[in-house]
């Protein structure tokens, strides 16, 4: 097979100094240039490991290997979705929610600012390091919040994620310093609510 069966850190569509002032240019860069990127390195330095151990048919510690693998695959996997949920004020971040995501919010939360004070206060209240996320459930078909501990701890099997927030610490101290209420509260001028209605949308079609 041509191509390497890896992670890779992906691109943000907007410039790194975009999402300012609610994430300043520095903040962006450490996040997205360091932090995500060291949990591609991460996933992939156990898949390599991994690999070698099978074409050298020694064994490895599973229960270690597959905790930290969760972790490194989990915080990359967030983190792309969290920079594609995201877009610059005025620029399509921070409009309000419309067509099919807008409807399924309105029906379960009974408004959109219910939803965000809800969110909101899941995002506030995780913790330590975790993150809020809306996710869909196709048993159901409701949208059910989720509050991820670390990257990978409360974690729903199978629901989609259609937006999460980082509310690790290296997700705003630089910018905000101990004042999560305020990033959380800055948060919502920059969600992307057309990328957001996209992911419902094509989970409804899968
Ligand atoms: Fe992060």
């Amino acid at each position: 097979m041509d191509t390497p069966k890896l992670y890779s850190l992906p691109k943000l569509a907007y410039d790194y100094n975009a999402l300012a002032p609610i994430i300043s240019e520095d903040l962006l860069r450490l996040h997205h240039d360091k932090h995500h990127a060291a949990y591609v390195t991460g996933a992939n330095t156990i898949l390599q490991k991994m690999d070698k151990a099978r074409s050298d048919n020694t064994d490895f510690d599973t229960k270690a290997t597959f905790k930290e693998l969760s972790f490194h695959i989990g915080g990359h996997l967030l983190h792309s979705l969290f920079w594609d949920n995201l877009a610059p004020p005025g620029k399509g971040g921070g409009e309000k929610p419309s067509k099919t995501i807008a409807k399924v919010i309105d029906e379960e939360f009974g408004s959109f600012d219910r939803f965000k004070k809800v969110f909101s206060q899941t995002a506030a209240s995780a913790e330590g390091s975790g993150w809020a996320a809306l996710t869909f459930c196709r048993k159901t078909n409701r949208p059910i919040i989720m509050q991820v501990e670390k990257h990978n701890t409360n974690v729903y099997p199978t629901f989609r994620i259609l937006m999460v927030l980082d509310v690790w610490e290296h997700a705003y101290y630089l910018d905000y310093k101990n004042d999560r209420g305020k990033f959380v509260e800055r948060f919502w001028n920059i969600v992307n609510w057309t990328a957001v209605n996209k992911r419902l949308d094509d989970l409804l079609k899968s």
